[in-house]
């Protein structure tokens, strides 16, 4: 008898346990959804209308950012204390779905400020930096930086070159940085560099650097393949006096710093690479209904039919290793191989679809008037940023055969 009632039990509590974790995975409560459809509006009203020519004069989306603060777009996952929104890693994700589906050089700008400053200073910041530095970046008034690659540290993180000699009462920052989005236009900067080489990775520090500390320049902008309207720029540190105070963690944390941050960065751009496919998928799928070949519209030809059956296959189980990857942040449960895996999945397949729908378009699709072309061009970044897909692959080894 009480094993029978004790095994009754169990199958219960395991039953409500998987059914609130498919509630969780597949429905979307309705504050989900309003977020969602705020970010859809936002993106067709505002970034929409300009998104050809910012890429062409690679424009940063000044304005745009402005309301993407107001949104609270910038701060999503940061407490409200220190003016964040508050909302939760599926938010995040969804809102970022939805702006790279239009516009993929202001959605990057939205997951640098929000995965790799907001929540690196949320999480290990002290209540000072959080005051002085958290607050404005959440509230979009000013945006952040992360600096970790160099011309010769990208995938090889730990070889860092950039030096910040302890000086007892601050650090004295001397190197140069790669590839830094939001390189001009931050005012918040976490530098990842060297203090100790003879202890390897446990000798490197992270440092909060403000833009007009005396001897920081921003170098000249990249002219890049793709994410033209995100301002990519080297950066110099020459004898950059950065106070103690401005150190993230203890000492000897910045190596793992970034890493813990990069994790949820990945998530941001596995949904950044989500919704270009889905964005690309949706051109593909209306334009198949209006042009017609052979008397007929070419979503009636099978040849057609079967690439936006894969397309929206694909799409649909990238957006459940998104899904999944965020709701075990949410969860506080560790993600390290989600996050790998959705962002592995999601730009290939973004990579992928948006080929596809360049095909489906064809001639017009190769020119700028149909979107499809810059959204393959965007593609790309999602399989090198934030660990190229090689990266990804690695993490995901080490987790399963750990
Ligand atoms: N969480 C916490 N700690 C971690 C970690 C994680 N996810 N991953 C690694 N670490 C720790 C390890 O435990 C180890 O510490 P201990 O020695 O104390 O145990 C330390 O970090 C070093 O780890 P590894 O020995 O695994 O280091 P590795 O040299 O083999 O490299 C790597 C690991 C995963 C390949 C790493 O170098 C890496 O992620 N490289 C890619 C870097 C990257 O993603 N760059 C993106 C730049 S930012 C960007 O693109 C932003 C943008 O502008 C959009």
């Amino acid at each position: 008898m009480f094993n029978y009632c004790y095994a009754s039990i169990v199958i219960i509590s395991i039953f409500v346990y998987i059914s609130h974790a498919i509630n969780i995975m597949f429905e979307l409560t309705e504050e989900h959804k309003m977020i969602r459809q705020a970010a859809r509006d936002f993106a067709q009203k505002e970034l929409k209308p300009g998104v050809i020519e910012r890429d062409n004069k690679q424009q940063f989306p000044e304005e745009q950012v402005k309301i993407l603060g107001e949104l609270g777009f910038l701060g999503m996952m940061v407490d409200p204390k220190y003016n964040g929104s508050g909302l939760d890693t599926i938010s995040y994700v969804l809102v970022m779905e939805e702006l790279s589906k239009i516009d993929a050089s202001a959605s990057v700008i939205v997951s640098v400020n929000n995965s790799l400053v907001c929540y690196g200073l949320q999480e290990f910041g002290t209540e000072q930096q959080k005051e002085t530095y958290l607050k404005p970046l959440a509230s979009g008034k000013k945006l952040g930086a992360f600096c970790l690659s160099e011309p010769e540290a990208g995938s090889d993180a730990t070889f860092q070159q950039t030096k910040a000699e302890d000086k007892g009462d601050y650090y004295l920052l001397n190197g140069t940085k790669n590839w830094i989005t939001n390189g001009n236009s931050a005012s918040t900067y976490i530098v990842i560099a060297q203090t100790n080489p003879e202890d390897g990775h446990h000798g490197i520090n992270a440092l909060i650097v403000e833009k007009g500390m005396e001897g920081f320049s921003v170098g000249p902008k990249e002219d890049k393949l793709g994410i033209r309207g995100s301002d990519t720029h080297s950066l110099q540190f020459n004898d950059v006096k950065v106070p103690k105070e401005n150190r993230i963690g203890k000492d000897g944390f910045g190596f793992k710093f970034a890493m813990k941050t990069l994790e949820g960065g990945r998530i941001g751009i596995a949904a950044q690479a989500l919704g270009i496919a889905s964005g690309a998928y949706e051109l593909a799928l209306a334009y198949s209904k209006e042009r017609k070949t052979f008397g007929k519209p070419i979503s009636d030809h099978q040849a057609i039919q079967f690439k936006l059956a894969d397309m929206a296959t694909e799409i649909e189980a990238a957006r459940l290793l998104v899904h999944k990857a965020a709701w075990l942040k949410d969860q506080g449960l560790p993600y390290t191989k989600l996050a790998a895996m959705a962002k592995l999945f999601a730009s290939d397949v973004a990579m992928k679809t948006t080929v596809e729908a360049i095909q489906i378009h064809g001639g017009y699709g190769y020119v700028k008037e149909y979107h499809v072309e810059r959204l393959m061009r965007d593609a790309k970044i999602t399989q090198i940023y934030e660990g190229t897909s090689e990266i990804q692959r690695i993490v995901i080894a080490r987790e399963i055969l750990k």
